[in-house]
């Protein structure tokens, strides 16, 4: 029903209910398009299968920043901000060394995210502070988790991209040009995705006119659930449960008797693709190249299994966060940091969202249908 009709309706009567804002347009955006039948993603213009093929992370932060690619010179001076920018400041670097080793990752992001906004300048523009987040979230998961590992923390590069600083400050060496080209394209993969909770609550905080700091804090909070962002660890906790059962080990068993069970198999269906995420497709090469290279292609093919029996028995496929999980443990990444790499790249859509929700905003307050009892008696305390 269209917004204007509803005004002639009293709401507080009002019996239709959208769970989960299933199918509502409540924005207009230049970020993304994305045609959940097809398998289509555009970014600003720009389809995903082009930006996978031709862009860089730091290239998509700008397009989706601008709503247009940079020239050599924009681009070099993104570089550069970031490269300076990548530095913590030391109590945030310090709340890292000394907070709970068994912390759960996503959350030490969210905590030192929220610590960063009272560091920067009070002058500091939006672009400022997203340039700021995009910088440090990779020195953040880096520095956990290396301090919860008791190694050295690594100090950033002040050259070189994101997904290379970042794998050399995880690591402590410097990465490959194939672990970093993956790493970058993992970056370029989930960088933006319409209207996604995270995304939604960024724009939600945005709108009551609350700071970046506190609309990114929010949206963290969003992506980290296994619903959304926290799918990436949940799928590659459930083939390392798989990989417990030894030569027992059969992904399509395994699935079945979940499905039987009524449980969600995570890295599996979506509110908008009712097909192939077209992300998944890249994810899935990746996957497949990268199993072959470091002899873990036991997991590949039983991700193949687990697509196969997903499609025969629910006609349900794979979104983003399925291969993404073996293509990370491939490159050595633990586990409960997948999310945060989803983080760390996400940053680029939520600022972009939060810059064209200031430029146009108005409060975001949707109402709620009211079930309960009207008009009780007051009953004093002592008659309860
Ligand atoms: C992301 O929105 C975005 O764009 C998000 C994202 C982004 O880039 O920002 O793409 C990233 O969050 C990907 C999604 C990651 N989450 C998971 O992989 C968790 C597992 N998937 C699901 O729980 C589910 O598919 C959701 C949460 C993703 C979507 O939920 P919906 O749209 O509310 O769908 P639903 O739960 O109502 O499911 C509809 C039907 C149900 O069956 P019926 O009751 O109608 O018989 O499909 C079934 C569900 O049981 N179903 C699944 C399933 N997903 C849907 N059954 C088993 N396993 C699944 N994964």
């Amino acid at each position: 029903m269209a917004e204007h009709n509803l005004q002639h309706i009293d709401l507080n009567d009002y019996p239709h209910i959208n769970k989960g804002l299933d199918g509502i347009v409540a924005f207009s955006t230049t970020k993304s398009f994305i045609n959940g039948q097809t398998g289509e993603l555009i970014y600003s213009g720009y389809h995903i299968d082009t930006l996978a093929d031709n862009a860089t992370f730091e290239e998509v932060c700008f397009l989706l920043w601008n709503d247009r690619l940079p020239k050599n010179s924009e681009l070099e001076e993104l570089h550069k901000k970031l490269q300076s920018n990548r530095e913590l400041p030391e109590p945030v670097l310090n709340y890292i060394k000394t907070t709970d080793k068994n912390a759960e990752p996503m959350a030490v992001v969210r905590s030192a995210v929220s610590m960063l906004a009272d560091f920067v300048d009070s002058n500091s523009s939006d672009l400022d502070n997203a340039i700021t987040m995009t910088a440090q979230i990779p020195t953040i998961i880096a520095a956990f988790d290396r301090a919860r590992n008791e190694k050295e923390i690594v100090t950033p590069l002040k050259d070189g991209s994101t997904a290379f600083n970042f794998l050399y400050m995880l690591n402590g060496e410097e990465p490959g040009q194939a672990a970093e080209r993956t790493m970058d394209l993992c970056l370029v993969l989930h960088a933006e995705h319409g209207m996604n909770a995270s995304t939604f609550t960024c724009r939600s905080i945005c709108s009551t006119e609350s700071d970046m700091f506190s609309a990114v804090t929010g949206a963290i909070g969003a992506l980290k659930g296994p619903l959304h962002g926290g799918a990436n660890t949940a799928v590659m906790n459930t083939l390392l449960k798989l990989k417990e059962q030894g030569e027992h080990a059969d992904p399509v068993v395994f699935t079945k008797d979940k499905l039987d069970r009524k449980e969600k198999i995570m890295g599996f269906g979506h509110r908008v693709y009712k097909t192939f995420d077209p992300r998944a497709y890249h994810l899935r090469k990746m996957s497949k190249d990268l199993a072959e290279e470091t002899g873990h292609q036991y997991l590949y093919e039983w991700s193949e299994a687990m697509v196969k029996t997903m499609k025969d028995e629910k006609n349900i496929d794979p979104n983003v966060d399925f291969f993404s999980a073996t293509v990370y443990y491939s490159i050595g990444i633990q586990p409960d940091l997948y999310t945060c790499i989803f983080a760390m790249s996400r940053i680029s859509g939520w600022t972009a969202h939060f810059f064209e929700q200031k430029a146009n905003n108005r409060l975001i307050r949707p109402r709620a249908l009211y079930t309960g009892e009207k008009n009780l008696p007051w009953v004093p305390a002592e008659e309860r």
